[in-house]
């Protein structure tokens, strides 16, 4: 009986042991996750639960720790994963130009790497290693449809060219700099106007590292308050949540100008069935966490081909990418979107 006993609880011992370090033997994927700041609206708002939902649903434990806005602090995050000896790692960078060093600890660990929503930018960065893949979009597609929508409704509208001079006269809220999303959204929806024959003026551009509500807010109320202010005919603003505090700025102001966003997210729904929002573009947060936790839970099998049983293909370019694709969102077909 003692003796059972004893037995019993070195088995637990040893199979809590087992799970603590996320051993495959044990049975169960151990994911260690990171999203680059808690404080981002599309990021915390609609990929972490996704996340924890979806590898809930697949019997896969996942921590996901927020890296704040620091390289530094994410860099430890993932020494501390490699100690604990996770199956894989799920990493949305803080800086896209930070992707080796992240590549290299994986890499010395043999652990695989999935890297997500935050492409890196050094070049043949992900040939480093056999077991990295990231999962995104294709950056520059969410600035071409938002730029297309843009253009249809501007040639609708006569009276948006308020001084009647044939040139968007506009200002933009261009988010992270350096950032492949918001470098390309930036080129492309200025670049569909001009490639439709329509000239632009750009009045004013502002970069914010951290796609703030706050930071759209105190930047259109700034210049709303301009020499410039009576000028603007159109406020790009490169995702949701810089858009969200521009509409409140325009509000408070009360004037009303043609705004267009990215993400979709719920909020946005709303701004555009009140008539706050123009359109946004559907950046798939969900479909970006799902496709992420398919490919990790496949490596961390050990599966030679990641995408195996899944509905994802991988680029053949280098840049071993699942690309999930954007989709247009109008005062037409939001109601399509709503949960
Ligand atoms: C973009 C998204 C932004 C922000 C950023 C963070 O894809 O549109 O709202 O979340 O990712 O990396
Ligand atoms: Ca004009």
């Amino acid at each position: 009986m003692k003796r059972s006993i004893v037995l019993l609880a070195l088995l637990a011992l040893l199979a809590t042991s087992l799970f603590a370090a996320g051993q495959k033997d044990g049975g169960e994927i151990v994911i260690g996750a990171n999203i680059y700041s808690f404080a981002d609206n599309f990021m915390n708002g609609v990929m972490k639960p996704e996340l924890e939902r979806y590898a809930a649903s697949k019997g896969a434990r996942i921590e996901i720790v927020d890296s704040e806005g620091q390289q530094a602090k994410l860099n430890d995050q993932v020494d501390v994963f490699i100690t604990r000896k996770v199956s894989v790692l799920a990493i949305n960078l803080v800086d896209p130009a930070s992707a080796s060093a992240i590549i290299a600890k994986a890499k010395a660990a043999g652990i695989p790497l999935i890297l997500f929503n935050k492409e890196p930018t050094e070049r043949g960065v992900m040939a480093s290693y056999d077991k990295v893949w990231y999962v995104g979009t294709n950056s520059a597609e969410s600035g071409i449809i938002q730029g297309q929508m843009m253009v249809a409704d501007w040639r609708a509208n006569p009276s948006w060219d308020k001084n009647g001079d044939g040139v968007v006269q506009y200002v933009m809220l261009k988010g992270e700099p350096g950032h492949p999303d918001a470098e390309a959204r930036t080129l492309e929806s200025v670049k569909a106007f001009t490639d439709a024959g329509i000239k632009v003026e750009q009045l004013a551009l502002e970069a914010d590292p951290n796609w703030s509500t706050q930071h759209g807010n105190d930047k259109m109320a700034a210049w709303l308050t301009s020499a410039f202010a009576s000028r603007i005919e159109l406020v790009i603003c490169n995702n949701d949540g810089m858009a969200f505090g521009a509409i409140n700025a325009l509000k408070a102001a009360k004037v009303k100008l043609p705004i267009y966003s990215v993400d979709a997210l719920d909020q946005a729904l709303t701004h555009i069935a009140d008539g706050e929002l123009n359109g946004t573009v559907l950046n798939d947060g969900v479909n970006q966490s799902r496709a992420t936790l398919d490919l990790a839970i496949n490596a961390a099998m050990g599966k030679a081909n990641v995408v195996e049983g899944t509905q994802w293909t991988i680029t053949t370019d280098g840049t071993k990418a699942v690309r999930v694709p954007y989709l247009p969102v109008t005062p037409k077909n939001y109601q399509e979107f709503r949960k």
